[in-house]
């Protein structure tokens, strides 16, 4: 283990970002508080990536456990920062002393178009849902109503995400991902999309393409590729082809309206799109026509935006970062973060993962992104006068004491582990995979067991 430095620094948010980027703080010899708003670590990995994606998950999760039991690094889970929250990020400074504060917490907000009806009943952002069906406790519970025709709109890898769950869990009748550009413009990847490729419907989907072939031969795109590029993965190769759910696709439509008649779901109005050059993408231009695709519920999996109550300025989708160069190391700018109202950098408070890109990649890069995050923090702290590390232990103890005050259970990195042994012996007692409780009662119930 390398020297002690002295120097306390607090993450906020234990996902992929946060845990892989508290190696590189610990490494360096300081020492280390991960606070995380979910009892269990893990953030995305636990709660995003699709439940039944075992292998993959159990393989982040192990390395995830060999960071978090190292004895510089101090776990806090099922404690939230923000404005309304367990407790803000000022008291967070105050009663820990930190030298440097990082978030990590992900980009928790939800992006929305501000389109007439998007506040229905039967409308949902894809985060929550993912939530629900990932078992995320707050979200387990909640009653997501789904009908026989779902539009989700967007075409990355969280449409699939959900448009799986469609197909294979609730077995609606169609699912119909809605893009504004065109297919060879869709942001999902070749692997995912084979968890729903045998629903697809071929007959539709050639349809769909004759539909829109003058708009896109317009601009150069030969739709025999595409076809063949999209159906490659239909028929024989596909996978999980059990449900009688069809998959569809609606391209060069960009969405303007939920219609709801009675207060229930009609249809998502769509605008006619063409593709028109920007720099060197193509982007959509509405055309002034319009179409109503029938449907009873509509799901927007545009991705996300950062949680503006955290108590730091946002501007978009993310918080605001340092836009001049770092005079000595420059681009450490980009993990900064920035006061716009007084147009300086925020003293020792850095942002790392989807908390400084939102919806960003895939866990190899968020976790690319929380090492080189922690390098800028490593060079702040190589420059610190001071030690704030002395007397962390007491600091700690009352930082739990004064949340338990207020109501809040804190959760060490023991409890996690026996939260963890209580649930392997129940998927074993169960004979399944794996077993994980969906509530914050059944879990404080277990590691009190
Ligand atoms: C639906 C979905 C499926 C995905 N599937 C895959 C996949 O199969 N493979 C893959 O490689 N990548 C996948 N990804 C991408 C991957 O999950 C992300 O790249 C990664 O999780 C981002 O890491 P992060 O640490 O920045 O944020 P997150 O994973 O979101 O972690 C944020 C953490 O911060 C905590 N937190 C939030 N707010 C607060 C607060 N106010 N106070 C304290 N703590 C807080 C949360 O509890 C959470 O633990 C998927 C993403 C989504 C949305
Ligand atoms: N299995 C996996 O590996 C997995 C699973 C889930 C997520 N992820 C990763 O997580 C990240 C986030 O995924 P994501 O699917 O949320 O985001 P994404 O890949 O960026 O896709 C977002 C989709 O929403 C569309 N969109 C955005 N704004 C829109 C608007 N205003 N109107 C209409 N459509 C709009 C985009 O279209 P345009 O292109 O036209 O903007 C795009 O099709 C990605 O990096 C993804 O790879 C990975």
């Amino acid at each position: 283990m390398s020297n002690s430095t002295n120097q306390l620094v607090v993450v906020v948010g234990a996902g992929p970002a946060g845990i892989y980027g508290v190696r590189k703080l610990a490494e360096a010899g300081h020492e280390v508080i991960i606070l995380n708003r979910d009892i269990k670590p893990g953030g995305l990995v636990e709660y995003g990536i699709y439940f039944n994606k075992h292998k993959l998950k159990e393989g982040v999760r192990k390395q995830f456990r060999q960071i978090l039991a190292d004895p510089r690094i101090h776990y806090v889970g099922h404690a939230k920062v923000g404005q309304q929250a367990d407790l803000t990020l000022d008291e967070l400074r105050d009663w820990l002393k930190p030298s440097a504060v990082v978030i990590a917490s992900g980009a928790q907000g939800t992006k929305a178009l501000g389109i007439p009806g998007d506040d229905a009943v039967g409308v949902y952002h894809a985060k929550d849902l993912v939530y629900h069906f990932n078992g995320l406790p707050e979200f387990t519970k909640r009653d997501f109503q789904m009908g026989d025709r779902v539009a989700i709109i967007g075409v990355g890898n969280v449409m699939v995400d959900i448009a799986h769950w469609l197909v294979h869990e609730k077995k609606v009748k169609e699912v119909i991902a809605v893009a504004r550009r065109g297919p060879a413009q869709r942001a999902y990847t070749d692997v995912e999309i084979q968890a729903v490729a045998a629903n697809m419907d071929l007959t539709a989907f050639d349809a769909e393409l004759e539909r829109v072939r003058p708009r896109l031969e317009a601009v150069g795109e030969d739709l025999v590729t595409i076809r063949k590029d999209l159906t490659k993965h239909c028929g024989t190769k596909a996978k999980e082809g059990e449900s009688p759910s069809k998959m569809n696709f609606r391209f060069l439509n960009s969405p303007t309206e939920v219609v709801v008649e009675n207060g229930k779901v009609k249809a998502l109005r769509v605008e006619d799109t063409e593709l028109v050059k920007r720099g060197e993408s193509l982007s959509a231009k509405g055309l002034g026509t319009f179409f109503d695709i029938e449907c009873d519920s509509v799901v927007f999996a545009i991705g996300d935006r950062v949680d503006e109550t955290l108590g730091i300025p946002c501007s978009g989708t993310e918080y605001v970062r340092n836009p001049n160069p770092d005079a000595e190391n420059p681009g450490d700018e980009a993990y900064q973060v920035f006061d716009p109202a007084t147009g300086k950098v925020c003293d020792g408070l850095f942002v790392i993962g989807w908390s400084r890109q939102a919806s960003d990649g895939v866990v190899g890069k968020a976790k690319q992104d929380g090492e080189r995050g922690m390098a800028v923090v490593n060079r702040y702290l190589t420059k610190a006068e001071t030690g704030t590390a002395d007397g962390w232990e007491k600091r700690l103890a009352n930082f739990r004491k004064t949340l338990a005050e207020r109501g809040v259970r804190t959760i060490d990195y023991a409890d996690v582990q026996k939260l963890e042994s209580v649930e392997r012996e129940k998927s074993e007692e169960l004979s399944v995979e794996f077993f994980k409780y969906q509530t914050d009662e059944d879990m404080l119930a277990a590691i009190d067991r």
